[in-house]
């Protein structure tokens, strides 16, 4: 068996090559659907480590096998390749050269790092106890998602079938050196939410001659954290927020037609996701008709909730405490964002988990998603050496 000061070493080996790839796929990021060039320069260096792979997968995915025919099980790896559109900030040398388009969420870091692994991987592939596939999947920014699309690609069955995966995200709020998880359910699902309330509009001053949308949405928005806080299991974690209301006009003396509403519902629990979608439904519908306006809802279903499977992550923290000492992995909490990594847990044993790349001594602490999201490089040569010694260990268990 591979030791873990071996696998150490490999990956402060190759850490510079791989800061190189991460500024490189930084400063030329792609859109969700997008990522041509990005599929392009991850094909090319398989061919370069002599790992053979696919192309094309769900989309602009890449699938790659380590150890091919190998007796023994087979694990998967996965990196999300696409970036956001947000205008970088950053004044740094690798800034994104592309306006408008950032890998403001670390997906650069994920594939830099899966770069790395396969690096690391395959220079030791004859001591590998099974096979590692590596997932570089697209769109993980956008409905329906790459990975709902790369497992209708057959990309988890086909030969070697993979029994778990892993995947890795970046998170600032966490001290470079560390990394954290959580077993069990960890993010929520998501659903959109679109809605339109259709009244009659006329003089402000007269408001028994209308029908008034906004008093409806008022009773609407009110009533609907109901389903929250009065139909929902208070074991189960669910969020009900509105991000968006606008009317087709109206003014300080004009009530207008027609008022829209944007929104999103989270929570943890298939079953809980479907019975709330009907207590919305029901709630907006009769309040508009008790109001005398009609409605249109349409709730659009996203991502499921993440299942981090609890003997898997369990397994994967035991190893993570060996590498990187106990102190060094932290608990976290159930948190209401969502990842298409879900997508992949309810297909098989799933593990998701962080990486810190925070540095606040370094003023290294932009949340994801903002337009000065940065990261500690440093953390690098730790996501590598450690999904590596994760996959080795999990091979060998
Ligand atoms: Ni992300």
């Amino acid at each position: 068996m591979i030791g873990s000061e071996q696998v150490k070493e490999l990956a402060r080996t190759h850490s510079n090559e791989v800061i190189d790839h991460r500024r490189h796929l930084h400063r030329h990021p792609e859109l969700s659907f997008e990522e041509v060039r990005t599929a392009a320069y991850i094909s090319a260096e398989l061919d370069r480590l002599g790992i053979p792979h696919t192309k094309g997968r769900g989309g602009n995915g890449i699938v790659g096998v380590i150890g091919a025919g190998a007796a023994g099980k087979s694990i998967a790896l996965r990196a999300d390749i696409d970036a956001l559109p947000i205008q970088e900030e950053n004044e740094v040398e690798y800034a994104s050269t592309r306006p408008g388009v950032m890998h403001a969420c670390g997906h650069d870091v994920h594939t830099a790092s899966l770069l790395g692994t396969a690096r690391v991987l395959k220079s030791v592939e004859k001591h590998l106890e099974g096979s590692v596939k590596l997932v570089f999947q697209p769109a993980e920014e956008k409905l329906p998602g790459g990975a709902s699309l790369m497992i209708a690609d057959g990309v988890l069955e086909e030969a070697p079938q993979t029994k778990s995966i892993f995947g890795q995200h970046v998170h600032p709020p966490l001290e470079v050196g560390k990394i954290g998880v959580k077993a069990g359910v960890y993010m929520a699902s998501a659903d959109e939410i679109y809605l339109e309330i259709i009244g009659k509009g006329g003089h402000a001053a007269l408001p028994q001659d209308f029908i008034d949308p906004i008093a409806t949405a008022a009773q609407i928005i009110s009533a609907v954290q109901q389903v929250i806080s009065r139909f929902s299991d208070p074991e189960i974690p669910s969020v009900l927020s509105f991000g968006k209301i606008y009317s087709d006009g109206g003014a300080t003396n004009i009530i207008p037609t027609r008022v829209y509403l944007e929104g999103t519902f989270r929570t943890l629990n298939e079953e809980w996701r479907r019975e709330a979608h009907e207590h919305i439904h029901r709630i907006v519908t009769q309040i508009a008709v008790a109001m005398g306006a009609k409605s249109n809802l349409e709730i659009r279903k996203g991502y499921p909730y993440l299942l981090n499977n609890p003997e898997l992550t369990n397994r994967f923290r035991q190893a993570a405490c060996g590498y990187l000492g106990e102190e060094n992995v932290v608990d976290l909490p159930i948190r209401m964002t969502a990842e298409d990594f879900a997508y992949y847990s309810h297909e098989i044993p799933a593990c998701f988990y962080r990486l810190g790349t925070g540095t606040a001594q370094k003023g290294i602490t932009s949340p994801v998603h903002t337009p000065t999201f940065d990261i500690d490089e440093s953390a690098l040569e730790i996501g590598v050496g450690l999904m590596s010694w994760i996959a080795i260990n999990e091979l060998s268990s």
